[in-house]
């Protein structure tokens, strides 16, 4: 699939189908994270992949009970270790993992499946089930799978609302 069209497809899904990721398919959109671009190329990106039932239902819980999250076959809580922050005011971690994210999400839909990015959550909910050390910065959950539903249509602000020529205009 190209690549617009991957953006073009890529939607938040929260209804997945009962059928678990292969490891293939699973290792192959995981491997697209290693390539995203990072501060310093720190890669500071850190991936726990859950599939255990179980553990997906109690970060459900820990998802504020969004039970989709129970659903997804795959639950992949992404982690950064660092603490810098760059000369624009700005931490590396949260960046370099949201990039990763992308890249995941994005790979996903390019072999058919579905992610949803997860904010709502309890962080140290999470470090607890998935014994994640305290210093260790849950930046978000994604969940991922076959999607169940379809594609719904994408509401998103004109280009001239987001975007400004030479001078900030808004
Ligand atoms: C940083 C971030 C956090 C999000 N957290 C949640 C969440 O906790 N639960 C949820 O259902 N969707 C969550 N979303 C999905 C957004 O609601 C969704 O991306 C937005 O409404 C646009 O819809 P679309 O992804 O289908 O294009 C999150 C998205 C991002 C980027």
């Amino acid at each position: 699939m190209e690549l617009l069209d991957a953006v073009k497809k890529r939607y938040s899904c929260r209804a997945y189908q009962d059928k678990p990721v292969d490891e293939t398919t699973l290792n192959k959109i995981l491997d697209v994270a290693r390539l995203a671009p990072s501060a310093k190329n720190f890669q500071d990106w850190r991936f726990v992949v859950v599939t255990d039932k179980q553990t997906r239902a109690e970060l459900s819980i820990a998802a504020a009970n969004q039970a989709f999250v129970a659903q997804a076959p795959v639950v992949i809580a992404c982690c950064s270790t660092i603490n810098h922050w760059m000369r624009c005011g700005q931490p590396t971690g949260s960046i370099d993992v949201a990039i990763a994210m992308e890249h995941i999400a994005l790979a996903a839909v390019s072999l058919g499946l579905a992610t949803c990015w997860i904010g709502s959550f309890f962080p140290d909910e999470v470090r607890k089930i998935l014994h994640i050390p305290t210093h260790i910065h849950v930046v978000e959950l994604l969940t991922l799978g076959w999607p169940a539903d379809k594609q719904p249509e994408m509401k998103r602000l004109p280009l001239d609302a987001i975007v400004c020529r030479e001078k900030w205009a808004f």
